[in-house]
């Protein structure tokens, strides 16, 4: 495929839309779930179910704890140069918004602005009873000294990383929000998603069925290959970076 091609298509749309995966973090250090070394190859799904959370919230934090241990690198997370590509396009004014399945708070680190995060983030915490919305830290480190589950500091209820889990539905708003971006996008650019959970996936489909010129970065190919008018099998951090570089000339 040829990129400057997209990049033209780029420069000609009213909007562009971007809706990113595991895959743009995996440069970061953080792994994603389906890839090589996915977290699907150390962990069953059903972890990540909130039955498992309603049934066991002392396990789920216990369990979330050291996950985080691992997958987050100690904390020393930072954007990658893919983050970073998409950032300078939404500051260039070649990119309206980037709607994100990843909890990482990566693209904000980034600089991007218009984020919507449609899989929750890791960086709140969401009580069970009262509903209340905290920054994760606190709970974490809580949990982290063997105080599990942590509880609301108003409430007493139970806190639940604002993360969506299988089983939950996904934020109703974010979720509004990103449907109707897809349906006026110009050009999608999906990138780093293996494509394969709903209802993201439907996302890059919907914006192809209303016209958007549909654009694919990721290492393997995705259900959505077949019908992408341009399919990128690459290296999200050196594909976004040229994408940025050729709009830019
Ligand atoms: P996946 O792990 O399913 O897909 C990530 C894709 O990125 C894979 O196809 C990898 O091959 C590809 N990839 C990895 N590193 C890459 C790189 N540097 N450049 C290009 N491609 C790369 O992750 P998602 O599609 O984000 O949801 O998964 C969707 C959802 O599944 C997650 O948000 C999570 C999980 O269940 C919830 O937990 C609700
Ligand atoms: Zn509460």
């Amino acid at each position: 495929p040829d990129v400057r091609a997209v990049a033209q298509a780029v420069r000609d749309a009213e909007s562009v839309v971007a809706l990113t995966g595991a895959g743009v973090s995996t440069a970061s250090g953080i792994p994603d779930f389906r890839g090589e070394d996915g977290i699907w190859e150390r962990h069953d799904p059903m972890d990540f179910h909130i039955d498992r959370f309603r049934s066991d919230p002392e396990g789920f934090w216990r369990d979330r704890v050291k996950l985080q241990a691992s997958a987050f690198d100690d904390g020393n997370v930072a954007p990658n140069a893919a983050h970073e590509a998409l950032a300078g396009l939404e500051s260039a004014g070649h990119l309206d918004t980037v709607v994100t399945q990843n909890i990482d708070g990566l693209h904000q680190d980034a600089g991007s602005e218009d984020v919507i995060e449609i899989h929750g983030s890791a960086a709140r915490v969401v009580c069970r009873d009262c509903n209340q919305r905290f920054d994760a830290e606190p709970a974490m480190a809580r949990a982290r000294d063997g105080d599990l589950p942590p509880t609301c500091d108003d409430c007493d209820g139970t806190l639940k990383p604002d993360t969506v889990l299988f089983g939950e539905q996904l934020p109703e708003h974010a979720l509004m929000q990103s449907q109707a971006k897809a349906e006026s996008a110009g050009v999608f650019l999906a990138v780093g998603s293996s494509l394969t959970v709903e209802p993201a996936a439907s996302l890059p489909r919907v914006a192809a069925e209303r016209g958007a010129t549909l654009v694919l970065v990721n290492l393997e190919s995705t259900p959505l290959s077949g019908r992408a008018d341009f399919d990128f099998r690459a290296d999200v951090t050196e594909a976004l970076p040229q994408l940025r570089r050729a709009v830019e000339e």
